[in-house]
């Protein structure tokens, strides 16, 4: 349509005239908040998984499909109120294509591969008979250098019992003592096997390895005592390489660029499944926020969405982005919250903040109890995109429902879709977001300063130590990052 000079200039006083009588508050911004449309953008995530191999994670075309999904929003149809920009950055992707164990008679046997798992050679794997290893349930079974003493594994597959220490370490030591490969066999019986994560530190220093059932293993175990030689096949078809990914950073383009109010959710989901809780649930959540936030005015401070790139695999984005802050950009951000799983289907209500949370907590908590919801306090972790801004002591607070039993079962599954949400606690836990965030674009009563801990990092002693900082929170994460969850990331 095109539309005359003079009306649109009418058009154009007429809208900002409107604009300052539609002033930003917490009630209307709650209100704009509906479950509706909450599952209207899961549905499309999880559509999105299902039409590109099942899922969001990084690396694959499901993640840049979700990218697509939001910039149409952010981008396409709201340019007018947002400027929205990709950072792109690189890691290294990981994934077993295949993976294979065959017993001594051909037979096709239950096997999961770790992440990070090194490939055998293709396209036969490894043919080897089995060297057994002693079974050690306290210290773990060949976990230490004199469980190995008197094992030959020249020219072998190692048969290993899992437990205690990182399949990792069972690995090194059997690769030092020549295996070509390993078989570990699970802890626990049945065929309903724990993916572990060997580690992306371990890159090149490791040997293929099959996680099979606990019966498998011990049957193996017996003959291999009995005298018998067990020839077994390993295959593992694996690649590690280096993807290029992103972070969408879209932000107001009204409001103080000197005092940016800052939201962040991770938009990757795992390899496994559709990440709708995890974390379509908080990537909804700021969608939402961003579509409701442009029919206002007259909020002084600048409103910043970040959809982390590849949280998954360790936080990689979003400690990308909080690293490549100068000092004075990091001054600007003036708070952070993190919405990482909001929908847990059995949730609870947690709230992770430290002493320079300010009023953040509160504002959540206000609402949440409000609604009849019982909040829990604790301490930030390293299992979520908070980290980074903690570091540079940014003011922040997260909120999450619970990942793992008993209040996501689903967590890091095929079944974390539609079905793995809790519509009114997601609800609820969108409609406090936009209280707390409407409370801190009008005002930043109750919240302090940053908190600078580190030296200039414009001297190159602060350089060097900013560097070494940043290189230690991103092994940290690597290690230690579940998503929200208060445990660690299965190595063992
Ligand atoms: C990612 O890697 C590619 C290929 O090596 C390179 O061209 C690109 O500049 C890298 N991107 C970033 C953000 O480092
Ligand atoms: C928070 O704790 C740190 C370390 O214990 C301390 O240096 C800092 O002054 C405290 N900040 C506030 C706002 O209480
Ligand atoms: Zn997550």
């Amino acid at each position: 349509m095109k539309i005359p000079r003079s009306a649109a200039a009418t058009l154009l006083l007429w809208s900002t005239a409107t604009a300052t009588e539609n002033p930003l508050t917490a009630d209307k911004l709650e209100a704009d908040i509906k479950t509706e449309e909450l599952q209207n953008v899961l549905w499309n995530l999880n559509q999105i998984a299902l039409t590109h191999g099942g899922n969001r994670a990084f690396g694959e075309p499901g993640f840049k499909a979700s990218v697509d999904f939001v910039l149409e929003r952010a981008q396409t149809r709201f340019h007018d109120q947002f400027d929205t920009f990709l950072q792109p950055f690189n890691h290294t992707y990981e994934k077993t294509r295949q993976i294979k164990v065959n017993g001594p008679a051909g037979e096709d046997v239950v096997v999961v591969s770790p992440q990070y798992n090194p490939a055998t050679p293709l396209p036969g794997g490894v043919i080897a008979a089995l060297v057994d290893t002693p079974v050690d349930d306290e210290r773990g079974s060949g976990c230490f250098a004199d469980q190995w003493e008197g094992v030959d594994a020249t020219g072998k597959l190692a048969l290993v019992k899992r437990g205690v220490c990182a399949v990792a370490d069972k690995l090194k030591l059997a690769k030092a003592h020549g295996a070509l490969g390993v078989i570990v066999y699970n802890q626990n019986p049945g065929n309903a096997i724990v993916v572990p994560t060997l580690g992306a530190e371990n890159i090149g220093q490791l040997i293929p390895v099959g996680i099979i059932p606990l019966e498998v293993g011990q049957a193996w175990k017996t003959r291999v005592a009995a005298g018998e030689s067990v020839k077994v096949t390993l295959l593992v078809d694996s690649i590690f390489e280096t993807r290029e990914t992103w972070n969408i950073i879209a932000e107001t383009k009204q409001g103080d660029p000197d005092k940016v109010i800052m939201l962040g959710a991770h938009l990757d989901s795992v390899q496994e499944g559709a990440g709708i809780n995890d974390d379509g649930s908080g990537s909804a959540t700021l969608l939402e926020l961003l579509t409701a936030v442009r029919r206002y005015n007259g909020f002084p401070h600048k409103i910043r969405f970040a959809w982390w790139g590849a949280e998954e695999s360790g936080l990689v984005g979003s400690l990308y982005y909080t690293s490549k802050l100068s000092e004075a950009e990091a001054d600007k951000i003036k708070y952070y919250f993190n919405y990482d799983m909001i929908g847990s289907p059995y949730p609870e209500y947690s709230i992770a903040t430290n002493n320079n949370s300010g009023v953040g907590p509160q504002l959540l908590e206000e609402y949440l109890v409000a609604q009849g919801r019982q909040v829990e306090f604790g301490d930030f972790g390293s299992g979520s995109d908070f980290v980074g801004f903690v570091e540079l002591g940014i003011p922040s607070t997260a909120l999450h429902t619970g990942a793992g039993e008993p209040y996501d079962p689903c967590y890091h599954q095929a079944c974390d879709n539609l079905n793995n949400i809790d519509w009114e606690a997601l609800t609820v836990n969108a409609k406090a977001a936009a209280r707390a965030l409407a409370r801190l674009a009008t005002s930043l009563e109750g919240v302090g300063p940053r908190q600078k801990t580190s030296p200039s990092r414009r001297t190159r002693r602060g350089v060097a130590q900013s560097f070494r900082r940043w290189a230690a929170v991103a092994e940290e994460a690597s290690h230690g990052h579940t998503c929200a969850h208060k445990g660690e990331k299965l190595v063992v």
